[in-house]
């Protein structure tokens, strides 16, 4: 099968031109202008943007979390990905504290083998290091191709790591090729205040915003960039919300080290004010919580001075019914909202068309920098010969609304019923196959494709 893009503007992270893409099976085989090649399919993507197939290094399907799961499956939470724009997501496997790191992959395989339509690879949630886990993290990362690991440094008793446990596993890594990733805010703060707020009878979802000021992210945000220097290890805080904990990185920077950041969508756009809607605001309840609009300031222009690397979503829908656990204790409130849709269409409306960011940054934290920092590039996150023909023919100027009735996520609610949005997916091609056209899904299941990843190199 071989399909030829004509006379769309090609955007990478680099480049911007008017050009042809011919796609023979599963890869791009030729870009120019003008391409005078014989086709299966033709596709005019005249007046269109043809970007990179978007890649969200961060969702949780289907996982076990708070007493439930999270509500999307690798099916349906796939599909909404390809909808829109992202052909490729990374999701968490969570080790369960005392078992191994295998156990807890082969538990994730059960449930996304077969089931994914986009392509995803996993993260190692690593929640007990010890001289058994260490051993595995060889084989994640040459045999599974899993080659990132990820820390919490919050959620004692069930995902929490110590320091000393952090140090032990960045020791590790490093020396094995991989990288640490890190949800970045101090446990114990943080649950000395949910404590606090219970024990007066402060239950509003209010308080969950409350029980985590901005400290409790710096804080961990330097501790963590701390280590990983001391260590040497390539390191990357996910979920980054606030200034206070972009400024640890701006310091780290300064004596020379990177460590990679990423936001999420809803962390640019919506704000702590969210909280104010008594128990409404639980739509809004995730960890860490939404902050205040000089922190949305702040990650914009990190965006921009290259601080801050990726956008992603922390996609982790609960159904309303879910949320409800929490309606009389805020710490019940299942933790994270829906997102995975709505990324590449909210961040081109909101930071390319209002001038905040450029086009080409669009595909460098949408899709490029993630495929380089989690070892894919150039397979995937380019528009170059040879990469996986994942890509999106995308309309600039259709406008369009967010809502619950329309999105394809599992879930009862949208966390962005109304939202305006200039610029809409149109077309979704995933290793050479029109998977998404004009809002029609044309695969199913069992289409998307386990990717291993490469050991972490320097390339960015
Ligand atoms: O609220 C969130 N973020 N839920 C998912 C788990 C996590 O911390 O990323
Ligand atoms: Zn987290
Ligand atoms: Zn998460």
């Amino acid at each position: 099968m071989s399909i030829l893009i004509k006379n769309g503007r090609l955007i990478t992270s680099s480049e911007d031109c008017i050009a042809d893409v011919f796609i023979e099976g599963e890869t791009i085989s030729s870009v120019g202008k003008d391409l005078n090649v014989k086709a299966d399919e033709v596709i005019d993507a005249a007046g269109k943007f043809v970007f990179p197939g978007g890649i969200d290094p961060h969702v949780h399907l289907d996982m076990p979390f708070m007493g439930t799961f999270s509500s999307d499956n690798y099916e349906t939470g796939t599909a909404a990905a390809l909808h829109g724009g992202t052909t490729m997501v990374i999701d968490f496997v969570l080790q369960t504290q005392g078992k191994s790191l295998y156990s807890a992959l082969e538990e994730w395989q059960g449930r996304s083998d077969g089931n994914a339509l986009s392509d995803y690879s996993f993260h190692m949630a690593v929640t007990d290091f010890n001289e058994d886990t260490k051993k595995e993290i060889s084989s994640m990362i040459e045999k599974e191709g899993i080659t990132s690991f990820k820390t919490f440094m919050a959620y004692k008793g069930a995902l929490m790591i110590d320091d000393r446990m952090m140090i032990g596993l960045m020791n590790e890594v490093r020396d094995k090729g991989g990288i640490v990733t890190v949800h970045a805010t101090h446990g114990d703060i943080i649950d000395f205040l949910i404590a606090k707020h219970r024990g007066e009878g402060k239950l509003s979802p209010l308080y969950h915003y409350l029980s985590q000021p901005e400290i409790t992210e710096s804080e961990a945000s330097g501790r963590f960039a701390d280590m990983a220097y001391h260590t040497g290890v390539p390191a990357y805080i996910v979920h980054m919300t606030c200034e206070g904990a972009l400024n640890e990185i701006r310091r780290a920077t300064e004596r020379d080290q990177k460590v990679f950041v990423e936001t999420c969508i809803q962390y640019l756009l919506l704000d702590a004010s969210l909280y104010e809607k008594d128990f409404e605001g639980a739509k809004w309840v995730m960890s860490p919580p939404l902050r205040e609009k000089k922190d949305q300031k702040s990650l914009w222009a990190g965006i921009n001075q290259g601080l801050v690397q990726v956008v992603g979503t922390d996609h982790c829908p609960f159904e309303w019914k879910k949320k409800l656990m929490g309606e009389k204790d805020f710490s019940k409130i299942p933790n994270g909202h829906p997102a995975i849709e709505h990324r590449m269409e909210l961040l081109f409306s909101e930071g390319v068309k209002k001038g905040k960011i450029s086009l080409n940054k669009f595909v460098e934290v949408t899709s490029t920098n993630a495929a380089k920092i989690f070892g894919m590039f150039p397979r995937k996150g380019s528009l170059g010969i040879g990469s996986d023909a994942d890509l999106i023919i995308f309309d600039p100027e259709k406008k369009h609304k967010l809502s619950v009735k329309t999105h394809h996520m599992n879930v009862d609610y949208s966390a962005y019923e109304g939202w305006e949005v200039t610029g809409k997916v149109e077309t979704v091609l995933l290793r050479g196959k029109n998977a998404v056209d004009k809002g029609k899904l044309n695969i199913g299941k069992g289409y998307g494709k386990f990717i291993k990843r490469n050991k972490v190199s320097k390339i960015i």
